[in-house]
C-alpha cells in the first residue's frame, strides 16, 4: 500500500477504504465509495463556507495566511508594489509572466484604447437617480456591455477571451468616473489613453476642463500602488462567484457584475468603507476603549480587522499604512482619522481578545484613510477595490475556463426538511 494514502474505516460497517492523497489533500469525490447499502449516495463532506475545501487547482496567487505571505504567479507582493505598475501585474496575473518590452506596449495600448465606452453606456449612465451607489452602477454597466459584445458568449476562443479582458480591465476605469461625476451633476470626462491608467482615471475623475491640468505623480503612483494590491486574493468570495457563474459559460461580463455584487458586500470589499464609517464614529483615540469593549463583547466588529486566510498582519495593510504617510505629504492634510487607526490598531495587537483569535489589521484598515485623503467619497471605495480586483477576476476566470478538471459548479446539499407529504387544498388547512 502506498504511504500516499489516507484509510478510512467506517465504524458502521468494519470496512475500510484507501484514498490518494496528492498536494495534501483528498478529492471529496473519492469518499463516495464509503456506504452503508449498496444503493446508498456515499458519504459527503459538509463544509459551509468553504472552511476546508479546494475548489480547484490554481497557479496564480499564492497565500501563506500563517506567515503573511503573498504572492502573484510567485512574485512577492512586495517587490510587485515597489518595481510594477498595475497594468504589468494584470499582465503577469493573466498571462502567467512578466511581460517583454514589445508585449507590455502591445498590452498597455490595447487596455489604454478600450477605455473608451460605449455611446449607450453613456446614455445609460443619465438614468440612474443622482444618489444611486456607484457600486451598483458599476456591477450594472458591467452586466449591460454583454448586450454590446454578444460574440463574449464564445468563451472557449482564447482571441475573444482576451479582447474582453481588454474591454473590462479598459473600461472599468471610465465607468467608476463617469459614476462618480454623475452623483456630483459633472459633466463627464472622456478618458485620456496617452496617460498611464491610474492617471488616466484620476483625469476622470477630476478634470474641470483646465488645459494646463497635471495630474499629481505621487496621488498617481500611490493609487497605482494601492491597484497592485488588490489586484487578487486566490478563492476569496467574489473570485470564487466569478469562477461559480463562469462555470455555466456565461460570457464575462455578467460573471464579473456577479464577482462585483460578491465584493460589494460589507465583509468583503465593503469593508473599507465600513472600516472609515467606524473611525468617524469613535471620533478620538479617547474612545477607543469603550469602542474595543463593546467589540469583546460581541456588540460590534472591528472592520478592516480579520481575515478567512491571514492569522498574521495582512502584508498589504504593511504597505498601505506607508503610502498614507505619502499622500498626506501631497495633500498637506494629514487626517486625524490615522492617529485612531494607529492607536486602535495598538490597542487591539495587545489585546488577549484579538491576540488569542489572530485578528490583525487587513487590507481595509488603512486604505480607506488613504482615499478620504485623497478625497473620494466613502462610497467610492469598493469601487476602487473593484477596478482592479477585476484583473484577478478575469485572471481566475481565464484558469477555470480552460482547466479540464471543472465542470460547472453544483454544490450538494444535506436535506434535513420535511419528508413526502400530500397537497393539502388551501381549504382544508
Ligand atoms: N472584530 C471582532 N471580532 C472578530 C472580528 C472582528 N473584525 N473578526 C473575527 N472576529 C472574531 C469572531 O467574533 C469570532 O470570535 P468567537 O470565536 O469568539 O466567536 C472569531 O474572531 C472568528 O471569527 P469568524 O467570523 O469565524 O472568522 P471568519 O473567518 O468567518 O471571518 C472576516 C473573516 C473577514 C469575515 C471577519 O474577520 C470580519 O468580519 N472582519 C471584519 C470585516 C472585514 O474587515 N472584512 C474585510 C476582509 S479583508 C478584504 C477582503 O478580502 O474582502
Amino acid at each position: 500500500m502506498s504511504n500516499n494514502t489516507l484509510s478510512i474505516t467506517d465504524n458502521r460497517t468494519g470496512k475500510n477504504y484507501d484514498v490518494p492523497i496528492e498536494h495534501d489533500t483528498i478529492r471529496a469525490s473519492d469518499l463516495r465509495q464509503i456506504k452503508v447499502k449498496s444503493d446508498d449516495f456515499g458519504m459527503m463532506t459538509y463544509d459551509p463556507a468553504y472552511m476546508n475545501t479546494a475548489s480547484c487547482k490554481s497557479e496564480i496567487t499564492y497565500i501563506d495566511g500563517d506567515l503573511g505571505i503573498l504572492e502573484y504567479r510567485g512574485y512577492p507582493i512586495e517587490q510587485l508594489a515597489e518595481k510594477s505598475t498595475f497594468l504589468e501585474v494584470a499582465y503577469l496575473l493573466i498571462h502567467g509572466e512578466l511581460p517583454n518590452q514589445e508585449q507590455s506596449d502591445y498590452w498597455v495600448q490595447r487596455i489604454m484604447r478600450h477605455t473608451y465606452v460605449h455611446q449607450t453606456l453613456t446614455r445609460l449612465m443619465e438614468v440612474f437617480r443622482y444618489d444611486s451607489h456607484p457600486m451598483s452602477i458599476l456591477i450594472s454597466c458591467v452586466a449591460i456591455q454583454s448586450t454590446f459584445y454578444p460574440e463574449a458568449r464564445n468563451v472557449d476562443d482564447p482571441k475573444v477571451r482576451e479582447k474582453q479582458i481588454w474591454r473590462i480591465i479598459g473600461r472599468l476605469p471610465t465607468i467608476a468616473a463617469f459614476a462618480y461625476r454623475h452623483r456630483i451633476g459633472r459633466p463627464y470626462n472622456y478618458p485620456d489613453s496617452t496617460l498611464d491608467y491610474a492617471s488616466n482615471f484620476l483625469y476622470m475623475l477630476d478634470n474641470m476642463g483646465e488645459r494646463n491640468y497635471e495630474v499629481d505623480p505621487i496621488m498617481a503612483k500611490a493609487l497605482d500602488i494601492l491597484f497592485i494590491l488588490h489586484a487578487d486574493h486566490e478563492q476569496n468570495c467574489s473570485t470564487s462567484v466569478m469562477r461559480s457563474i463562469g462555470s455555466s459559460r456565461v460570457d464575462p461580463f455578467t460573471a464579473l457584475s456577479g464577482a462585483a455584487g460578491a465584493l460589494y458586500g460589507p465583509l468583503h470589499g465593503g469593508a473599507n468603507e465600513q472600516a472609515l464609517l467606524m473611525l468617524r464614529q469613535i471620533g478620538s483615540v479617547a474612545n477607543i476603549p469603550t469602542y474595543i469593549e463593546r467589540v469583546k463583547k460581541g456588540e460590534l466588529r472591528l472592520m478592516g480587522f480579520g481575515h478567512r486566510v491571514y492569522k498574521n498582519y495582512d502584508p498589504r495593510a504593511k504597505i498601505i499604512k506607508k503610502i498614507a504617510y505619502d499622500v498626506f505629504n501631497v495633500t498637506k492634510k494629514r487626517s486625524h482619522l490615522i492617529d485612531i487607526a494607529v492607536e486602535l490598531e495598538q490597542i487591539a495587537l495587545n489585546d488577549p481578545y484579538f491576540v488569542e483569535r489572530k485578528l490583525y489589521p487587513n487590507v481595509d484598515f488603512y486604505s480607506g484613510i488613504i482615499y478620504q485623503a485623497m478625497g473620494f467619497p466613502i462610497d467610492m471605495y469598493p469601487v476602487l477595490f473593484a477596478i482592479p480586483r477585476a484583473a484577478g477576476w478575469l485572471a481566475q476566470w481565464a484558469e477555470m475556463v480552460q482547466d479540464k478538471d471543472q465542470k460547472i459548479a453544483r454544490p450538494r446539499q444535506i436535506y434535513l426538511g420535511a419528508p413526502r407529504r400530500d397537497y393539502v387544498t388551501i381549504a382544508e388547512r
